[in-house]
Formats: structure tokens, sequence, C-alpha cells
């Protein structure tokens, strides 16, 4: 396999420590050689090896791909009418959850593959290289089963989450939901998941229902996250330390309990086992207030950025949107919402092969059209990114 040099970085943040700019690991003037998909080597451009081709950054910034790790991309049909209510003061209940799911029971295979493809190739296009895909508007076995299908041919990182909401023929009977969900549902959807989820929020999953869905889950080999203290205070961040979960997901309403219970999660003096994954695309697109990123990185937390790309809450694939918005409301640095967006993603899905540029790691990056990493938030709405590189390859 040929080799390929990208040359005359000005900036290229590695995300790997040292260097400057703290845990970013900025290098200036730096090249770096990629080979079988993978990095290869990084160093000064002036030591750079011979490469059979040759990319050249133009002395702008390199930054490893987005790793966004919660996205629903497998539904049908949109809600820009229930976001237009919402802008003209209706609040945000997650009760338009049904309204898709009937719309992507009632779609094709090749609708909702139609969809996943254009999201995903829309993220591509922004920076994002690695991305989380949930089910959870299907809500049937065999509903659940293909959304996860589908998601899979395009993402390894694929989540069932047929705990979203107790679909509407299951309201006054939500254990046998939950009966339904741990037993035939699972065993459809697991051979194309790696992850469980559930939302865990008044309105949709207790705590118990919730511990007993994610014990299922677990039991089967999937590893645990969960939407928690979204819309309300609650309590699945305590729920998914206690289970061992890679991620909690919004963490917008938290009390000092659930801060500590997080910070309690640290290994070794580093970063903690339990990632707070923020979501302030949802924030926006329900006008509610945003969750503080500040508290939980002054306790040590570790916070990655994600999109939460879905039809209700935040229709958008943007991690370059979700960057700025962490910057300008949650009390992130540009620097820490560059790296939570990056290698706090990785981290919320476990990964040390993406989300940092080492030697080893998957060569996946993006050249922006700025000299520095900064230019993502002090810049937004701007299309940044020049060029994606996935597993080595020029998109
Ligand atoms: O993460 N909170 C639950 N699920 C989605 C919203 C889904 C929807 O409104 O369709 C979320 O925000
Ligand atoms: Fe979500």
């Amino acid at each position: 396999m040929s080799s390929l040099l990208v040359d005359d970085i000005g900036e290229l943040v590695t995300n790997d420590g040292g260097g400057e700019g703290g845990p970013l690991g900025i290098r200036r003037d730096a090249a770096l050689l990629v080979e079988e998909g993978r990095v290869a080597w990084i160093g000064p451009a002036r030591d750079a090896p011979p490469a059979d081709r040759r990319l050249d950054a133009g002395g702008a910034a390199v930054l490893p791909g987005f790793v966004d790790s919660h996205a629903h991309l497998v539904f049908a049909g949109d809600r820009a009418a229930e976001f237009a209510a919402r802008m003209a003061g209706q609040p945000y209940t997650g009760g338009g959850i049904r309204t898709t799911v009937g719309a992507t029971r009632a779609a094709t295979d090749d609708e909702l593959r139609a969809t996943v493809r254009r999201l995903r190739g829309e993220a591509l296009r922004q920076g994002t290289t690695t991305m989380e895909i949930k089910s959870g508007y299907g809500l049937t076995v065999a509903d659940e089963a293909r959304s996860l299908a589908i998601a899979a041919e395009v993402s390894d990182e694929t989540t069932f989450l047929g705990a979203h909401v107790v679909p509407a023929e299951y309201a006054d009977r939500p254990d046998d939901y939950v009966g339904l969900v741990c037993g035939p549902m699972l065993a459809a959807a697991a051979p194309h998941a790696r992850w469980i989820d559930v939302f865990c929020e008044r309105g949709a999953f207790d705590v118990d229902h919730a511990r007993a869905i994610l014990a299922c889950g677990q039991a089967v080999g999937l590893g645990v996250r969960l939407h928690a203290n979204q819309l309300g205070p609650g309590p699945g961040v305590q729920l998914g330390v206690e289970l061992g979960a890679a991620s909690v997901d919004h963490c917008t309403h938290l009390t000092d309990a659930d801060v500590d219970a997080l910070a309690s999660t640290r290994v070794d003096g580093g970063h903690t086992t339990t990632v707070a994954t923020l979501l302030p695309g949802a924030e926006f697109s329900t006008r509610s207030p945003y969750p503080d990123a500040r508290r939980l990185l002054d306790a040590g937390v570790t916070v990655a950025l994600a999109t939460d790309c879905n039809p209700g809450s935040s229709y958008t694939s943007s991690m370059p949107f979700c960057v700025a918005l962490a910057v300008r409301e949650m009390r992130m640095t540009p620097a820490e919402a560059v790296w939570a967006a990056t290698a706090g993603g990785a981290r919320a899905l476990r990964r040390d092969d993406v989300g940092v540029i080492r030697p080893g790691a998957r060569a996946d990056l993006m050249v922006l059209d700025a000299p520095s990493h900064l230019h993502l938030a002090y810049r937004p709405g701007v299309p940044l990114i020049r060029q994606v590189l996935r597993n080595g390859v020029p998109q």
C-alpha cells in the first residue's frame, strides 16, 4: 500500500499531551506520514521522510477527526413544525418521539438507509470520522433490528436504544414492554450492536426499568451508556456510575452528588471511566439552559461533546457547531471543546485508536481552512473543514 505525507502543517493537534497546549499536544511546522491507514510517523516538516504521495496542508491546522459519540440517524420524516412551535414558546417534552416512531415504522429499508447515509455524509464533510448511531425509533423487534442493521452498514459504533420511550401500544403496560426489550428485542438487536442505551427520564423509563434493561444488555456483552438528567434532575447519572457506563449523556441537570459520583470514577488522577457527554445542540434546539461544562471539568470529570443528531431535539450533524456552542455557552475554553469533540468522544466510546494523532492510531484527520483550532469556535457557522482523511484516505 502506498504512503502519504501530510506536509507543511502549521499547527498539528495530536491530543497526546507533550508539545504546547496541554492535552492538545500541539506541534508547529509539522508533517505526518500515513501508511496502511494508520499514522506511521509524526515530526518536524524539515525531517519528513519520502512518501509516494504528498498532501500540502499549506500552513493550516490539522486535527484528529471529530468523534461524535451520540447520534440518532435511523428515522423517517422530520419535526420542523414541532421546532417552530417550540420557538413560539412550546416546551420540549420528548413526546414527539412517538411521531417519529410512526414515520420510521412506515418507511422502507431503503428510505431509512438513504437518510442514514445522507446524514453520515453530511457529518463527514464537517470533519466527523467516527460516529455512533443509535436505534430507538422502531420500538418493535423487527424495526429495532433493521434500524441497527442499517446503522451497522456505516458504523461500527452502533447502540441499541429499544428503551427510548414506551411505545403507544404498551402505554398502559410498561412492564410488558421492558420484558419485550430485555427478551426478543435484545436478542434480535444484539448481533448488530456494540452498546445499549436507555432514556432514563420522567416520562420515559424510571431507574428500576433502566437498571434492568441495561443489566440485560451487559449480560449479553453490550457496553452501557445512557441518556440521563436531560429534562430535569434524576437518578440516571448515578445509575450510570453504578453500572460502570462508558458515558452518561446530556447531564444538563446535575446535583453536587451527581458530579461527585462522576468524579469518583477517576482513575489514577487521569480520566474518569464514566465520561459526561454534553449535547449542546439539544439545548439550542429546545431553547433550554445549557449544561455547565466548567463545573464538571473543575471537578475532574472527563467531558465529551456530541451532536445528538435527531429529528426532534437536535437536528444538526455539525460538530463544529457544537464546539462553538460549548465555548460560548458552557464555559469551555476553545482547547477544552476541541479536545472534548475528538479525544473526549473517543473516551466515551472506549476507543484509543481514534481522536488522537500518534503513530499507530487510525489516520482519521482533518485539515482546516484556518491556521489554528481556535477558529472552530472563533468563526462559528463557517465551513472550515477543507479536507478529511478517513483511514488515511482523502474523502
Ligand atoms: O437525545 N432524549 C431522548 N432522545 C433524544 C430526542 C429524541 C427526539 O426528540 O426525537 C435526545 O434528545
Ligand atoms: Fe440522544
